[in-house]
């Protein structure tokens, strides 16, 4: 099989994106696939380059995002580094399907889903619909609110709208976190613990998007659960992840993603049955709702009572070898690769 795997992009998740893509790229069976890599660069370029797993190997075991200079060395010619998207398209439409390993705007949000259906090239995770709507949180929160899923309450911000009325400071209290609508890796998000902090904390998430949320601070402990699809079309739920935070980090914020090793990750969360039960109940309503397909991942905040509520979903999360996702299938015996096997087994399906 011919697997394109499409990563860096356009977001602010670029570096995260090459980081997965590395993973991914160093896992794929090269006795199963032909693996053509093609990244697109923070401008839009696309370059369609060539295979080489031992540089994969070695961006992948170095843990973090692999960069330009490393793919400068994989693609060959100066005619490929200009190939921009018809031409990269041309190069890959014979691909038997597409890995996008993208995340944020711009390939985790739909655009290269619709682009890639118009070419009729199969691909990896979540269709259009899912894709738009997971990656906007305002909708994503209106979705799985209509499905009966607990949300946090928040006010969206759109267009020049940059404040809150004294009600909505009143209904919300502090602290309150300012996000991007639109973006990931919280990138752009800022936990603001004094009113006079939120012009600073919304003018930094309108960098990444022009609308905003700002929402009450969840509380408990902050779980995430895995959602796969298998080829026969069943869909699976993974043990739930515990994340949790060395004592100086106050939020899981892009730092603590991505370059403080304080942060653990527990697998299985230590819960009770039931409440893990419940969480396997809420993901899978989560998939249904946003009519996801072959991945998700759900992010909760859970009390001590057991009260759950969706933080956001992720419809490509990341996907280092060390990311949560991945972590979570290890967990039951589903090893990196064979995840990616199954991923790519349901979308030819
Ligand atoms: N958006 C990042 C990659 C995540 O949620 O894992
Ligand atoms: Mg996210």
């Amino acid at each position: 099989l011919r697997v394109a795997v499409v990563f860096g992009g356009r977001s602010d998740e670029h570096d995260v994106s090459c980081g997965s893509a590395a993973s991914v790229l160093a896992h794929l069976d090269r006795r199963r696939y032909d693996v053509v890599p093609v990244k697109i660069e923070p401008d839009g370029t696309w370059i369609v380059g060539k295979d080489d797993p031992d540089l994969f190997t070695a961006a992948d075991q170095r843990a973090r995002p692999f960069l330009t200079d490393d793919f400068a060395r994989v693609h060959g010619s100066e005619e490929q580094a200009l190939s921009g998207i018809p031409r990269a398209l041309e190069q890959i439409q014979d691909a038997d399907v597409l890995f996008p390993a993208l995340h944020g705007p711009y390939g985790e949000d739909g655009t290269l889903q619709a682009m890639l259906d118009m070419c009729g090239i199969p691909f990896v995770g979540n269709g259009v619909l899912a894709s738009a709507v997971g990656m906007d949180k305002e909708y994503a929160k209106k979705l799985l609110a209509a499905a009966g899923l607990a949300v946090a309450d928040g006010v969206v911000l759109r267009d020049d709208r940059d404040a809150l009325s004294t009600a909505e400071k009143e209904r919300l209290g502090l602290p309150v976190y300012v996000k991007p609508a639109r973006s990931g890796s919280s990138v752009g998000v800022s936990r603001v613990d004094a009113w006079e902090a939120l012009p600073t904390a919304i003018a930094a998430a309108k960098r990444s998007d022009r609308k905003v949320l700002v929402e009450a601070a969840l509380t408990g402990r902050e779980i995430d659960v895995g959602v796969l699809e298998r080829p026969d079309g069943s869909v699976e739920v993974s043990p739930p992840l515990e994340i949790r935070l060395a004592p100086h980090q106050r939020l899981f914020d892009h730092e603590a993603k991505y370059t403080d090793s304080g942060t653990t990750f527990e697998v299985p969360a230590r819960l009770d049955p039931q409440t893990t039960e419940h969480l396997r109940v809420l993901s899978l309503r989560a998939f249904a709702a946003l009519e996801c397909s072959g991945l998700l991942r759900v992010d909760f905040f859970v009390d001590d009572d057991g009260t759950a509520t969706v933080n956001e979903v992720n419809t490509f999360p990341g996907f280092t070898s060390s990311s949560q996702y991945p972590r979570m299938w290890q967990a039951v015996g589903l090893e990196y690769a064979e995840l990616l096997d199954t991923l790519i087994e349901t979308a030819l399906q």
